[in-house]
This record gives C-alpha cells, sequence and structure tokens, in this order.
C-alpha cells in the first residue's frame, strides 16, 4: 500500500515536472516568435560609469536631437525625477533614431507608447536603442518604473513629423559634404552615415561606452601602426581595451562594406576632421593601405590580439 501510493506521488510529480517544462519551453518559443516577427529592441547597456561622468559629456550635457546623416537621427534625453529633458523631441518620420538614454538621480522607466520601446533607466547607465517611426503622430513617452511621488505625472512626447516638415538642428556636417564630385567620397559623410550613431558628431565617443576617435586615432597609428589600423576598420575589434584610462568592452563592427577610397577618407577624417584633435604629424592613409589588409579573414577577436602583442 505504502509502496503504491509513494509510485503515486512520483508519477503525479513527474507530470508537473512535464509541465512546467513544457511550460519554459512554451514561453521561450514566445519570445523568440516575438524577436522573429516584431524585432527586438533591446537597450544595450554597455556603459559603466560615475552618472557624474556620463552627464557631464555633451550628448547628455546638451540633450536633444540632431541629425546624423540623411535619415538618420540621434535623440538624447535625460530622466530625472520627475521629468524627462527634453521633456519633447522631434524627429522626421522613416528615419533611424538612435536614443541615448540615461538617469540622473533614481531608476527610471521609457517606454513609448505604440511601440515596443521600454527600456529601464539606471544612474550610470546608457541606455541605447534604435528605433524607425513609420508613421507621423504624438507618441506619449510615459515613466514606467516607480521612481517617488511625482511618478504619475513623469511623462514626455515624441512628435513624429513629415521629412520636409522637419529642420535638423545640425544638418551642417552632412550638408557640407556634397561639392566636388571628383574629389572622392568625402571623410565627414562617411563619418556622419556610419559612425557618428556611435562615436558622435564630435568624436569623442560616449564615455564607458563608445570609444573616442579624435585624438585616439592618431594615437593608435603611432602606437600599433599603420597596417593595425587598416585592419581594425575592416575587420573590427571585440574585446575589453582601454582608452585614456577608460576601459570599454563592446564590440567595433567590421566594415569591409565600405570601399578603400571610404576607409581612407573616414579614416583621415578621424585623423584631421575634429577641432583641437588634428594630428598633423600623421601621413594621411591612400586607399592601398586598406587594399592590402582586405581578404586576410580576420576576425575581430583576432584584431584585439594584435593589438595587446
Ligand atoms: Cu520616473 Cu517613474
Amino acid at each position: 500500500m505504502r509502496e503504491r501510493q509513494h509510485q503515486q506521488i512520483a508519477r503525479w510529480e513527474r507530470i508537473w515536472l512535464a509541465f512546467s517544462g513544457l511550460m519554459t519551453v512554451m514561453f521561450i518559443l514566445l519570445i523568440a516568435y516575438n524577436l522573429a516577427t516584431e524585432g527586438g529592441h533591446i537597450a544595450q547597456r554597455t556603459a559603466k560609469a560615475s552618472p557624474e561622468q556620463i552627464l557631464a559629456q555633451d550628448v547628455f550635457a546638451n540633450p536633444g536631437v540632431r541629425a546624423l546623416a540623411p535619415g538618420r537621427v540621434q535623440a538624447s534625453m535625460v530622466a530625472r525625477a520627475f521629468s524627462f529633458q527634453p521633456q519633447d523631441v522631434r524627429v522626421p518620420v522613416g528615419s533611424e533614431v538612435t536614443f541615448y538614454l540615461t538617469a540622473s538621480d533614481v531608476q527610471h522607466g521609457f517606454q513609448i507608447e505604440r511601440t515596443n520601446v521600454n527600456v529601464q533607466l539606471i544612474p550610470g547607465e546608457i541606455a541605447r536603442l534604435v528605433y524607425t517611426f513609420d508613421q507621423p503622430g504624438s507618441y506619449r513617452v510615459t515613466c514606467n518604473e516607480y521612481c517617488g511621488i511625482g511618478h504619475h505625472d513623469m511623462l514626455g512626447t515624441v512628435t513624429v513629423v513629415p521629412a520636409s516638415q522637419w529642420s535638423a538642428p545640425a544638418r551642417a556636417a552632412a550638408a557640407a559634404a556634397d561639392d566636388d564630385p571628383d574629389a572622392g567620397p568625402d571623410g565627414a559623410t562617411v563619418y556622419a552615415t556610419h559612425c557618428a550613431s556611435c562615436h558622435q558628431a564630435n568624436g569623442r565617443g560616449v564615455a564607458g561606452a563608445f570609444p573616442p576617435v579624435a585624438g585616439h586615432m592618431a594615437e593608435l597609428t603611432r602606437e600599433q601602426g599603420r597596417a593595425y589600423v587598416a585592419q581594425m576598420m575592416l575587420y573590427g575589434v571585440q574585446g575589453p581595451i582601454e582608452v585614456e584610462g577608460t576601459t570599454y568592452s563592446g564590440v567595433m563592427p567590421a566594415w569591409s562594406q565600405l570601399s578603400d577610397a571610404e576607409l581612407a577618407a573616414v579614416t583621415n577624417h578621424a585623423l584631421t576632421g575634429f577641432e583641437g584633435y588634428e594630428a598633423d604629424d600623421v601621413e594621411p592613409y591612400a586607399p592601398d593601405e586598406f587594399a592590402e589588409q582586405r581578404g586576410l579573414g580576420l576576425s575581430a577577436a583576432d584584431v584585439l590580439e594584435r593589438r595587446n602583442e
């Protein structure tokens, strides 16, 4: 009798175990289904620095919207009890918007209605995410983490306007580009299109998240050599690196889809295009230097190894 009872319990236990296992599998499948159909907007949290350090840099000291290149804008906002700064941002419809978000005091939330943008903002961390608004309109932003007595009043808006009604606060860089079509690719344009959303329009990066290129490109050329710089551009770098006393553990993607001429132009822009960081002692890169390093089949991790050698 006791033996039978024991087996009974074991049988029910087995059923429950199978049931909970099945639920786990179902939840994972639902997440996978959602990612496949709705797309993932998981914010990167690469930055870890003091809140003061994060708030002092340009992207958060002067938050708001700026144009990076045609079809690309950047929007930065700071959450503090009990408001977003700025409260309202205007972005053009159909443009890729890179949000840079942080909290200055306590933990806040950032949720944009009618989208799947929903992130936690933590002091000392930067949330970066990319979203494209397909429909014009006014989208309410709410803080969805209880942050104190005024939490329910913590609202903002993202206003999405037709591109024709949107004026870029800083379109100068992109507009200045197309003067001489025979001069080859323009480094500033290549930079604005592919690099500025991480390394920032001023080339100073975001401390703790994306290393500076202004000043640093010249240093890399002197210390690691020109071949290394070409490899870094072509294959990317992955793993922890230290720049100006700050450790970065992100991934720089490979840019081999750019032409040799574009790579040379953008590298030269990093050397001489940022005020106060011009490296006149470094010879400009030539497209051949990139051509020579193509086809080596290196990985981003291989490039880091060469850097550490
Ligand atoms: Cu901020 Cu709730």
